[in-house]
């Protein structure tokens, strides 16, 4: 049974004033595209078909290759891998389908392994064929993969296929829905075959969809101002080879050079930077394509490498033509090219990423530079946004800020995965910055998980956000899809799998702001909110852990007691009553490949602050902080060269009120004073737009509460409510649509106060005309 909250015996009122001086960017809110969790192939690629190209190899992933998404039911017999007189060199690899032998035929399943998920319609088929001998002849069929779905499969032979490589289209009907498969075979002889697609047809214009109208629907529904694209990591790739070259990702589809993903799979490139565009006109949002700075991401064995010198001058001119690609008239070099795709009218680029979280180096540096001077001589309407590393804080957010200010960019993009405590203690940052400096576009960021507790944190971040529009220019929230089944990443604002889509809870957040916009930011004052403390760091239990490894732990002393000796092995945690304020202990790894975990805290206060040693492949040092369940990074990671089995490590803990101070075999490694600064759990914002006021209430109580709010440019009036209240703090689960997206309700504004209802952990909106229309 669910609890029924108490109301909350404390008043709380909110007073909506006078605009504060400060407009909201019209483009504040924008969505983070990038292939992770299969969001393209698998995701908004409308084609059904996985490894059409049959250019899986091992690079993409350890054990792929040509045929892999390919089932063979008869055998391998018939069906032989080529790559002599290709389609076209990116794409080479190929298939030989022998009639008469045993075997002969193919079927794919698409992305799950129990097969495509067909609804009744059309389908069209579409691949290149060529005849090596006789007359080819295929035939295509779809049909359900399990026996206890209904319908039959359609069989359509294919006739007339050349000697030479040319396109075959074929419309197949499905009327059943369920999982199934497309089968393939040669009808006579030998056929060859590449590139195979599968496509729903659009039941209104007919045409073979491009993406997929579900997905396109619920990002449609969050009104993006803009589309960032291709990433992420993938922008910048995992090493030199990896970087994505945008001139790869257009033109016909078998010249565009698939690439092994740095998220474990292929990059088809079916979706290129075209048809990024394309989908980016389709939203209605401004495109704003991020380019490797000259340099590859650093989280490759190595670290960053830089494009050498020489070639420098190719990798700006790409950058150029891409601009020119979005933005020239169809007479330019590039511009015809994008003419020649079918889409004359220019793509109108102003926002231009260059780089991706990178470490700050003397080569990143003088790669950007480069590019940045390039790009503001050819042209100086485009936005160049800067980076500023992985976190928002640490020594590429200081050297990356430095450099935006030294360079005059006119914005930066700062990246920051944390957990609903932070953002809850972190509402003012952007109320101390610098106005005079680069603006900000807050381009990757998310509340660490797909719950309650996140999402009205994340709310609560955007009512700062929304206060502070004259500087966070910009905001969007990262990874943005996820397919159930293939995910790299969590948590994600749209989970889906082939039967629809899983709007999250964040999602609905978004999607309230989305249409909740305003264009100037009023006051807006709470009186009677309750904050919540966070405790200092304390060493009252201490937990050890060894994931991925089996560690022994002895000499466990504090300032005032001696602990046992302790074993613990994986996810296997060993809690001991400690104390004190100084905790040393002896690690001594016994089996495994990794390092061990130190937690320290008080029960009961939610907070548990992790020295990690040997954290991340065994390669770094992370002083970490655990609230409610979600953790946070606060110190390191730090380079370490390893633990190693049989080699003790001695670690030692000081505690000194919100300072913690940790030595790993006497070395000094993590100095970091905690911050301790209370939470709000209620925070409110408010806009206006043509005379009605728009006021964000975000609730991370407990407890319900009845808010009245003064408004005094509504006196009598209409105020159109939404509510999204997810009652506890940890419901909302990945991979999971939220069970209760926001409802809306009405509520009279009398004498210019509006009283509304406001449920435990919350985000209620409210839109109040500064009066009623009495004509309507
Ligand atoms: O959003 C997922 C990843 O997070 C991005 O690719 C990268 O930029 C960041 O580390």
């Amino acid at each position: 049974m669910e609890r029924t909250p108490k109301p909350s015996t404390s008043p709380l009122s909110v007073r909506v004033g006078s605009p504060t001086g400060t407009s909201v960017s019209s483009d504040l809110w924008g969505l983070f595209l990038e292939d992770i969790n299969y969001a393209l192939d698998g995701g908004l690629n409308a084609d059904l078909v996985r490894n059409g190209g049959f250019e899986f190899t091992g690079s993409d992933h350890p054990g792929w290759g040509p045929l892999t998404g390919w089932g063979l039911p008869d055998g391998p017999g018939g069906v032989e891998v080529r790559s002599a007189a290709p389609l076209s060199m990116p794409n080479a690899t190929h298939v030989r389908l022998s009639a008469g032998t045993r075997g002969g035929r193919l079927t794919n399943r698409g992305y799950h392994p129990e097969g495509i998920w067909l609804r009744p319609g059309t389908y069209r088929l579409r691949l290149a064929a060529r005849r090596p001998e006789e007359e080819g002849r295929l035939v295509a069929r779809l049909a359900p993969t399990a026996p206890e779905n209904q319908g039959s499969g359609q069989e359509l032979v294919i006739a007339g296929i050349g000697d030479g490589w040319s396109w075959v289209e074929l419309d197949l009907t499905c009327d059943w829905e369920g999982r199934s498969a497309l089968e393939l075979r040669a009808a006579t002889a030998q056929v060859d075959i590449d590139m195979v697609e599968l496509r729903p047809l659009d039941p209104d214009t007919g045409a073979p969809a491009l993406f997929r109208a579900d997905l396109v629907q619920a990002l449609r529904a969050l009104r993006p101002s803009f589309v960032r694209f291709p990433g992420g990591c993938v922008a910048h790739g995992y090493g030199l080879d990896n970087i994505y070259h945008w001139k790869n990702t257009i033109g016909p589809r078998e010249e565009r050079r698939p690439m092994p993903n740095t998220w474990g799979y292929q990059q088809s490139m079916a979706i290129g930077y075209h048809e990024y565009f394309l989908l980016c006109e389709e939203l209605g949002a401004s495109p704003m394509p991020v380019v490797a700075a000259g340099v590859c991401c650093q989280n490759v064995p190595g670290g960053p490498q830089a494009i050498p010198s020489a070639r420098m001058p190719q990798y700006i001119q790409d950058v150029l033509d891409l601009v020119e690609y979005a933005n020239g008239a169809p007479d330019t070099r590039w511009g015809a090219v994008r003419a020649a795709a079918g889409h004359p009218e220019p793509f109108g680029l102003r926002y231009l990423g260059v780089g991706n979280e990178d470490v700050v180096s003397d080569e990143f540096e003088d790669r950007f530079g480069q590019i940045l001077e390039a790009v503001r001589a050819a042209a100086p309407a485009v936005t160049v946004i800067g980076t500023a590393g992985p976190k928002p804080y640490g020594p590429d957010y200081d050297r990356g800020w430095e450099l935006a200010r030294r360079l005059d960019v006119p914005m930066v993009d700062e990246h920051g995965y944390r957990t609903p405590r932070w953002l809850l203690q972190n509402l003012d940052r952007y109320d101390h910055y610098d106005r005079r400096g680069p603006a900000v576009y807050l381009g990757e960021w998310a509340g660490r998980s797909s719950t309650v507790r996140s999402a009205v944190a994340e709310a609560a971040y955007m009512v700062a956000l929304q206060r502070n529009s004259d500087l966070v220019q910009l905001a969007s929230y990262a990874p943005l899809l996820a397919r159930v089944g293939s995910t790299q990443w969590l948590p994600d604002l749209m989970y889906f799998d082939d039967r629809g889509v899983l709007p999250s809870c964040s999602y609905h957040v978004q999607q309230m702001f989305a249409e909740h916009r305003g264009t100037e930011v009023l006051a807006c004052d709470v009186e009677g909110a309750t904050a919540r403390p966070q405790p200092l760091p304390s060493l009252t239990t201490i937990e050890l852990r060894s994931p991925r490894a089996r560690t022994h732990f002895t000499e466990i002393r504090t300032d005032a007691l001696v602990l046992p000796d302790t074993t613990v092995e994986g996810e296997q945690v060993a809690t001991l009553a400690a104390g004190g304020s100084r905790l040393e202990l002896v690690a001594s790894r016994v089996s495994g490949d990794q390092g061990f975990v130190v937690g320290f805290g008080e029960p009961g206060s939610g907070t548990v602050h992790e020295v990690r040693v040997g954290d991340w492949r065994n390669q770094s040092l992370v002083l970490s902080r655990r609230d409610d369940g979600l953790t946070d990074e606060i110190d390191g990671p730090h380079p370490f060269a390893g633990v190693r089995t049989d080699q003790p490590i001695r670690l030692r803990v000081e505690l000194d009120a919100a300072r913690i101070t940790v030595w790993v075999d006497d070395v000094l490694v993590h100095d970091h004073v905690d911050d301790v600064r209370d939470w709000p759990d209620f925070v409110a914002g408010a806009t206006a737009v043509d005379g009605t006021t728009l006021v964000t209430l975000v609730s991370a109580a407990d407890e319900p509460r009845r808010i009245d709010i003064a408004i005094p440019a509504a006196a009598s009036a209409t105020a159109a409510v939404t509510t999204l209240a997810g009652q506890a703090p940890e419901r909302g689960a990945p991979f999971e649509a939220f069970p209760s997206p926001p409802t809306p309700a009405v509520a009279p504004v009398r004498g210019g106060v509006v009283g509304v209802d406001v449920p435990p952990w919350s985000v209620v909106t409210l839109r109040v005309p500064a009066q009623d229309d009495v004509a309507g």
